[in-house]
């Protein structure tokens, strides 16, 4: 359906203008809304999450091991671990590697216990968040050729003061290799804990896959996800959850690239890989950075169902990263990672019949997850990309005519790449087109008209990763201040408007380690304990706890608001719910007074509500200790005559909603 197209003349004048211009605040703004006559439908899974191991989010992050290096499989062995003891002596801890036996792990640890008593520790990722009266789960696997040794686990603080106690006796004998677990309860709560293994007794045993959780996992699953984490996803209430990348999908070159069949079935079996974002960049140094695969494609299409999201997993599409290697692989070897993408969709949702769908239900999940859709590549480029892409696209919907494929535009959203690929991918009448975007906050206000000049044919958008990124000098988690927020609230009122081309859309990435991140800004960022949303965490939340069913025509002298006297502004019906939702952002720094004038002969109830996100310092940040300085407050509002008066406050974004009384149909 076509939209009311812009007046490029109108909106450059209009985006000068809010800049310089100053506003007249007793001059009321008419804003109409035409509530009968909606003009495209929004998607219900429009609003999602893009989920990457970066910055420590899953190893060290929303996966809640807290033992570092529990397989020896780093590329150090010990990294992560230290030996406390007063003479050290020779032999008595060592690494030993099973190579031919055990090619997914190799490494063990073998200890020889024959005099005094010595520790092990391990440090955990930024050390090891613990909280008083928790209980902690410990496991490990072992087996003991010469019983006798006994373990003490502890948690201890940094004055080496005891804050958690369990005792650990190895109750099988042999060769064979078995798994043991015991809890214990921490009693002070400290942020930075160690953790530590004592030995005593005389004797030998081998250790493997040491494990630390606690005991409040999401869902209380056994070695499971960060609760608390989970948590502010599963209050977005996102449409999809794209995983596991990014660029960890490509890998830095074919060999340690991403692939979904490694992070199956039992964990010690899921062979570890380097993190890419390990080495990636050289001010942001994180040797100690490895995916285990604790959370791995079994976890993530559970953690979907979870909260309700569809499934989106990105596959390599035979080719790394094109900014580190650019390694391809050939034409004629293609045909597993092809291969690859099949089995997954029947790993999802064959039935019992099929090899992969009766793994699925072997790991515990026998209904299918219903995948729908899957990305091809993350953010390759080039010919080389739309050859692969082809073959893989053939194999696909020759077996699933359906099934929809996300395609790469590449790493920007313009440019001789991106424009190759946009022709190419139209041509091929390509699902979606996946646009990445990290610009500065103006780009994003020039932008918010981006689309609604864009084709409405049958290519749809997928905005699968933008971010605004501020000035370069402002670095970690200040980076997400309220003025990124607010110009990415003011793009997305132009991706709702037009929701006929952009169907899917995530802001990324999603989480950050204090202590450990590498890009930023991100949506939530966490410690060992404690986790927050950014102004753009509410941001996202606002857009995808108000998404509505469909777009109705919101305009500011009958033309769409995209920066007119610094307003940006959507509007959709929700037909389930039976409201109208009006989202408006005003990016001045002066109040606006603005009359709704509610066009239509559907019948609205006489009050509603503003939840307002605003603040009038634009470095206003969210934090630890202050971690809802920028979220929604909600005040009530009354409705006259079909006509809302307010006044929008300065810097801010307003997600205003009406019941109504009956809908009238168009
Ligand atoms: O979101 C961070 C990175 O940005 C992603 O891994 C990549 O796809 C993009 O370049």
């Amino acid at each position: 359906m076509k939209l009311i197209a812009p007046v490029k003349s109108v909106l450059i004048t209009c985006l000068t203008a809010f800049f310089v211009i100053p506003l007249n605040a007793q001059q009321p703004k008419i804003v109409k809304v035409k509530l009968d006559q909606p003009i495209a439908k929004v998607q219900p899974n429009m609003w999602g999450v893009f989920f990457e191991d970066i910055n420590f989010g899953a190893d060290g992050g929303i996966y809640a091991e807290l033992i570092k290096n529990r397989s020896f499989e780093f590329a150090k062995p010990l990294m992560g671990w230290s030996i406390y003891r007063n003479k050290p002596r020779e032999g008595e801890v060592l690494v030993v590697n099973r190579k031919e036996a055990n090619e997914t792990n190799p490494r063990y640890l073998q200890i020889k216990k024959l005099t005094d008593d010595f520790e092990l520790i391990n440090e955990g990722f930024k050390g090891i968040g613990v909280k008083k009266g928790m209980r902690y789960d410990f496991s490990t696997m072992y087996r003991q050729l010469q019983p006798g040794v006994k373990m003490v686990l502890i948690l201890k603080d940094e004055n080496r003061k005891i804050i958690g106690q369990g005792n650990f006796i190895p109750e099988s004998t042999g060769s064979e290799w078995k798994k043991q677990s015991v809890s214990f309860v921490a009693t002070e709560t400290n942020p930075k804990a160690k953790f530590g293994i004592i030995f005593q007794g005389k004797g030998s045993i081998d250790l493997d896959m040491i494990s630390l959780f606690p005991g409040d996992t999401w869902k209380n699953r056994k070695q499971g996800l960060r609760a608390d984490m989970v948590q502010l996803l599963a209050d977005m209430k996102p449409g999809f959850i794209r995983f596991p990348g990014g660029c960890i999908v490509e890998g830095t070159d074919l060999a340690n690239r991403y692939q979904w069949k490694n992070t199956i079935g039992p964990i010690e079996e899921r062979k570890l890989l380097i993190n890419r974002w390990n080495t990636e960049f050289a001010h942001r140094p994180a040797p100690d950075y490895y995916q285990t695969f604790g959370l791995g494609f079994f976890e993530y299409f559970q953690l979907a169902e979870d909260i309700g999201s569809d499934a989106l997993p990105i596959l390599n599409c035979g080719m790394a990263c094109q900014f580190n290697t650019g390694e391809v692989v050939a034409l004629d070897e293609l045909q597993p990672y092809v291969q690859d993408a099949l089995d997954l969709i029947e790993f999802a949702n064959g039935d019992l019949s099929t090899t992969w769908g009766k793994k699925r239900a072997e790991l515990g999940h026998p209904k299918p997850f219903n995948l729908k859709m899957m990305g091809v590549g993350n953010e390759n480029w080039g010919p080389q990309y739309l050859e692969r892409l082809a073959i893989f696209t053939k194999a696909i919907k020759a077996k699933y005519p359906d099934f929809k494929l996300i395609n790469s535009s590449g790493t920007d959203p313009e440019g001789d790449r991106f424009n190759l690929l946009n022709t190419s991918l139209r041509e091929n009448k390509a699902d979606f087109i996946d646009e990445h975007y990290y610009r500065p906050a103006d780009w994003f206000l020039k932008n918010a008209g981006r689309y609604d000049s864009y084709p409405r044919n049958d290519t749809k958008i997928f905005v699968g990763e933008y971010a605004v990124h501020a000035d370069k000098n402002v670095i970690g988690s200040n980076r997400n201040n309220w003025e990124s927020a607010l110009a990415s609230a003011s793009l997305m009122t132009g991706l709702e408007r037009n929701a006929d081309v952009v169907q899917m859309a995530s802001y990324a990435p999603l989480f950050a380690h204090i202590d450990g991140w590498q890009w930023a800004p991100d949506m939530i960022w966490v410690d060992n304990l404690n986790s927050y949303g950014t102004p753009d965490y509410y941001v996202q939340k606002l857009f995808s706890t108000n998404k509505g069913t469909d777009v109705v025509s919101i305009t500011l002298d009958d033309q769409n608001i995209i920066g007119q006297d610094g307003l940006f502004a959507s509007s959709v019906i929700d037909k389930t719910k039976k409201e109208l939702i009006i989202k408006i952002a005003n990016n001045t720094k002066e109040s606006q007074s603005i009359i709704f004038d509610l066009e239509g002969k559907t019948k609205l109830k006489t009050k509603g509500t503003i939840e307002e996100l605003a603040s009038e310092q634009l470095s206003q940040l969210n934090s630890f200790e202050n971690p809802l300085a920028v979220s929604p407050k909600a005040a009530a509002i009354s409705i006259k005559d079909k006509k809302l008066s307010t006044s929008l406050k300065p810097y801010s974004f307003n997600v205003i909603k009406i019941p109504f009384i009956s809908y009238a149909k168009p």
